[in-house]
């Protein structure tokens, strides 16, 4: 599997994915980082794993789809097959999701489809759940949405913040993000409408 993974900031979750690659525990490899913002930490991490990187400023594009043509051709260039989100925060067009079908994976922070979109770990405490956790999913035209491959649950604690929260889901986002790519990796996944066979079971 050649993966290409986009990026938006800390990059913690692509670190994940190269750590797993690194140990063996992911059959991959990636040969391209993308970034739509220059200047963030993902892209001195991935350097550090000997990693190359890109910078495409979704800002110097007339539109949503043009960004997305630019970088289907850089992927395309890199022999990318399947491409992961890690805190990537522009929404793809079906010119990219067309041009990778069923191989754009995406991780979020709460068990969709409770909780998508911005601050998930906040939405949680506001809403008052008990459980929360983190989901892998297929992506889809619509935001944080799209069949789904692996789950892991999170307990909500009295003394939980934003932070506290976020930090313990972040722990799980990282153990089953390689996991999720793995099922890619050896073919294992098959979608029937909104489900999919052989996902990872929430643990
Ligand atoms: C993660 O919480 C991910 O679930 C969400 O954005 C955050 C990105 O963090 N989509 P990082 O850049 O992977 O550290």
């Amino acid at each position: 599997m050649n993966l290409g993974i986009l990026i938006s900031g800390r990059g913690s979750n692509m670190d994940a994915i190269l750590a797993a690659i690194e140990e063996g525990r992911l059959d991959a490899s990636v040969p391209i980082v993308v970034s739509n913002r220059a200047g963030v930490a993902g892209l001195d991490r991935a350097r550090a794993r000997g990693v190359p990187t890109l910078v495409l400023a979704h800002r110097e594009h007339p539109s949503r789809e043009a960004f997305d043509e630019a970088l289907v051709e850089a992927l395309r260039r890199h022999d990318v097959d399947t491409v992961a989100l890690a805190g990537f925060d522009r929404l793809l067009s079906p010119v990219l999701l067309s041009a990778f079908p069923g191989r754009v994976v995406n991780i979020h922070p709460a068990l969709l489809p409770s909780f998508p979109g911005l601050h998930a770990q906040q939405q949680a405490l506001d809403y008052g759940v008990r459980i929360t956790g983190a989901t892998v999913h297929l992506v889809d035209e619509r935001m944080d949405h799209g069949p789904i491959l692996a789950q892991a649950a999170v307990p909500v604690l009295d003394d939980d913040t934003e932070d506290t929260l976020a930090e313990r889901i972040l722990a799980e986002e990282h153990r089953i993000y390689p996991l999720a790519l793995a099922l890619l990796a050896h073919d294992e996944v098959r979608i029937e409408g909104r489900r999919v066979r052989g996902g990872v079971p929430t643990a």
